[in-house]
């Protein structure tokens, strides 16, 4: 009986002593274990005389209990101690101010397309979205540039496999397709979109670069309107200032066809490095749609006259930033596009 006091006396200090939860493992074993102190304490009841037998057997299971209850009453303590201890060691501070969230941006080439379009949305204009490939009909025939006409030349083109289907040089089929779905009615509209040309890729030609297409349609429309309309369109995007010059030129599908100028931007006419010393920036190319295609897009060239543009929202920007290298457009370089 002593035996079992001693037992419980020594198992309860070391218990106490127990720092960690690997400690009171460690202790467990040491007594409840299969060669544990109180099992052997337990089967030790045959060396006890008879008359103490049923005495010690009590004692053995009361202790046998009070242990086991203390065991885990410490162990849960200590769980509880190691579970507070790593919420104050790896506390997070929610005071913290956030990480910045990465915003994105609108690319260049977006903000001056939508620029172009709000301008133009103020005069009137609806935006038509045209196919970007085409057949060789709509691209070049229907525009009055029949197979082997000399003017094919300027719009050398990507063929696709499928024969007489090619990505579009110009916006300007464009014109065919708004004239088909919207003819007798009249039209004022900007057809925005990306274009193919095969051509030497340099600081100054890209072979994808977008166009902005104008085209009106009415009954009497005049150069006068068309002017008007690029004056007032140079204007809103360049400043009240900037003044406007018109230029003969020759596209099939235009009678006349001109090419519109405008005076430098950094040097106002005088002649600098951005103008080449000439004053005058070229902006687009325009002109009356010809007899021809308006017959083309089903309006009688008699009753109806029109006027269509073409610019290049990239070369437009790059007067307006005074970039100086077109293959940035479509570099993907974050460090040239974060500056707009
Ligand atoms: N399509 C012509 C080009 O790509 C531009 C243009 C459009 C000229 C409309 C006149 C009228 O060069």
């Amino acid at each position: 009986m002593s035996d079992l006091t001693a037992l419980v006396q020594r198992a309860l200090d070391e218990l106490r002593g127990c720092g960690d939860e690997a400690a009171l493992r460690a202790w467990h074993t040491r007594y409840f274990g299969k060669q544990g102190e109180v099992l052997a304490a337990i089967k030790n009841i045959g060396a006890i005389p008879p008359a103490e037998r049923r005495a010690y057997g009590q004692e053995a299971n009361r202790i046998k209990e009070a242990l086991t209850g203390a065991y885990e009453a410490a162990l849960a303590r200590e769980k509880k101690r190691g579970l507070e201890r790593s919420l104050a060691e790896d506390a997070v501070d929610v005071t913290l101010p956030a990480r910045p969230v990465p915003r994105g941006r609108l690319h260049l080439a977006t903000q001056v397309m939508r620029a172009i379009t709000a301008i133009f949305a103020d005069m009137g204009f609806q935006v038509y979205r045209s196919r970007e490939v085409e057949d060789d009909l709509t691209n070049f025939e229907l525009l009055n540039m029949p197979p082997h006409h000399p003017a094919r030349d300027m719009w050398d083109t990507f063929y696709t496999t499928t024969p007489g289907v090619v990505l579009r040089t110009h916006t300007s089929p464009g014109q065919i397709h708004v004239m088909r779905e919207l003819c007798p009615q009249p039209i004022r509209v900007i057809l925005p979109g990306m274009c193919y040309r095969y051509e030497a890729i340099t600081t100054r030609s890209e072979i994808q670069f977008e166009q902005v297409e104008g085209l009106v349609i009415g009954e009497r429309v005049t150069m006068a309107d068309l002017k008007g309309t690029i004056v007032a369109f140079a204007r809103r995007l360049f400043g009240e200032q900037r003044q406007v010059r018109i230029r003969s030129s020759y596209f099939p599908f235009t009678e006349p066809s001109i090419e519109v100028d405008m005076d430098c931007i950094v040097c106002a006419g005088k002649g600098c490095s951005l103008c080449k010393r000439s004053g005058w920036l070229e902006i687009m190319g325009a002109g009356m749609v010809h007899p021809v295609v308006l017959r083309n897009g089903g309006y009688d060239p008699a009753r109806f006259s029109g006027f269509a543009f073409g610019m290049g929202p990239q070369r437009i920007a790059m007067l307006k930033y005074a970039l100086d290298d077109i293959r940035q457009f479509w570099a993907n370089d974050l460090r040239f596009l974060r500056q707009f």
